[in-house]
């Protein structure tokens, strides 16, 4: 199999697999300053456009984490030289057209991002390629992306509903394709954009809801020729030029706002706390959480307001203070839909109710986060109910009782999010699985630790 990072072992779900237990326990207050790693969104992105371009880029604060690494790993075996360097990575481009077929199994660990826009970069190369990944993303809907794809004329061999080990032949002659995304989902719009690169003529994707933009503001950055019109309504129509040429050029990383927004909530939760994340990217499309805590009553201060390669970033001061329930838009959810469990937690501690509504993608996210969720609250004292596809945590103004142990189902968000939980509770929150924070979040345990949180291995 082509190697991907540390720990496969552990990914299969096996009984036998070794699983880490971390607790996080109340009473210390978080304080300082401190960043957090590169942006997991950009990262691929970085990687897989610098892949597709001519020359060589350099990119600076990539997320070292491991579907990132899985990125790495299979842009390598499609044929692109990528490497680290120093503290940076270069890449060295192949061009567009320019992949070939891997010679072994793609292993894509537990990235969803990976998985569906690598397939959109295959599906218009003429290559074949076999591709897998962990238990939780074997599991997920790859149809949301085999279903564009084969309109491009790639064709496709995968398990009942889509999912993984699945084949893919790209389509030598690939037609361009008009496409309306029917559930708002980045991952499928740059799937395709994707795909349009290496087609003749001009690929057309319509989202009804704006969803997260760094693959057209990199595409534009490459050179490619995109052009996006949005709608009074919101909506968007991207337009990507085929047989596109990509010119490699350097970028800068931001931090990851939702990495960020695990010691930041944190801060906001326990008594006593201020922590200042410096260099958080706050893309507008990314930042509903921030609108969300707001809402909830937080205080935060945004400042230093700044571009890195032409992503907004800022420093954000999280400071403690007393949170309220808020009804939460489902128009909100593109803009923070990796933000729900640990906002979730959030909305657990503060005084009232608070709705978060149109929830139903957090079903095939990692694990299914809307259970995690409900289940995960209830385990540890919160009162929360689900109302079709809505949340309802009737939160406890002032510390949950806790005591619970979460499982983590494969899921490094909902590790983290619980993690945050016991920080706050009256109880210890413990969960079964901290590996899997390395998804996202390499360091999370220093950087909390750092910050005074009490979170440390936890015996059975
Ligand atoms: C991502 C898009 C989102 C998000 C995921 C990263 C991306 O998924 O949940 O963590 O980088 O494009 P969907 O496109 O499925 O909403």
């Amino acid at each position: 199999m082509v190697q991907t990072p540390s720990r496969q072992y552990r990914r299969t779900g096996n009984q036998d697999d070794v699983l880490t237990k971390l607790a996080a326990r109340p009473g210390s207050a978080l304080t300082g300053r401190t960043g957090v790693p590169g942006d997991k969104s950009i990262s691929h992105r970085a990687l897989m456009i610098g892949a597709l371009a001519v020359g060589r880029s350099r990119i600076e604060g990539l997320l070292e984490a491991e579907d990132v690494l899985c990125t790495a790993a299979a842009l390598r075996a499609l044929g692109a030289h990528v490497e680290k360097a120093g503290a940076d990575w270069i890449v060295d481009g192949v061009g567009v057209g320019g992949l070939t077929s891997p010679e072994d199994i793609v292993d894509l660990g537990n990235s969803g991002t990976a998985a569906r826009l690598l397939l959109g970069l295959m599906a218009t190369h003429d290559l074949k390629a076999h591709i897998t990944g962990d238990h939780s993303l074997r599991s997920r809907p790859m149809n949301r992306v085999i279903e564009p794809l084969s309109q491009f004329g790639a064709v496709f061999d995968a398990r009942d509903g889509g999912r993984m080990p699945l084949v893919v032949q790209g389509a030598a002659e690939p037609i361009p394709v008009e496409y309306d995304v029917p559930v708002p989902s980045a991952q499928v719009k740059s799937s395709v954009l994707f795909a349009g690169l290496n087609t003749p003529g001009i690929t057309t994707v319509t989202e009804r809801e704006a969803t997260r933009d760094h693959t057209e503001n990199m595409l534009k950055a490459f050179g490619a020729d995109l052009d996006v019109q949005t709608a009074t309504d919101g909506g968007r129509r991207i337009s990507v030029r085929g047989y596109a040429e990509l010119t490699a050029r350097d970028v800068v990383v931001p931090g990851d706002p939702s990495s960020a927004a695990f010691p930041g909530v944190a801060a906001l939760m326990v008594p006593g706390s201020e922590v200042v994340i410096e260099n958080i990217g706050i893309n507008p499309l990314r930042a509903g959480l921030f609108d969300t805590l707001r809402d909830m009553g937080a205080d935060l201060d945004i400042a230093n307001l700044r571009d890195a390669s032409g992503e907004p970033v800022a420093d954000i001061t999280f400071r403690h203070g007393p949170l309220s329930g808020a009804d939460i838009p489902a128009a909100r959810a593109p803009s923070m839909i990796d933000e729900y469990p640990i906002a979730a937690m959030a909305a657990a501690v503060a005084t009232g109710e608070t709705r978060f509504r149109g929830l139903a993608e957090l079903r095939v996210k990692e694990s299914d986060r809307f259970a995690a969720i409900v289940d995960g609250l209830g385990a540890c004292g919160v009162p929360v109910r689900v109302d079709g596809d809505d949340i309802v945590v009737t939160g406890l103004g002032g510390p949950p009782p806790g005591g619970a142990e979460i499982p983590v189902n494969l899921d490094h968000r909902i590790a983290m999010a619980y993690l945050v939980l016991g920080l706050a509770a009256r109880k210890p929150v413990a969960i079964d699985d901290a590996a899997a924070i390395g998804t996202s979040f390499p360091g999370f345990l220093d950087l909390m630790t750092g910050l005074g949180a009490d979170i440390a291995p936890a015996g059975d």
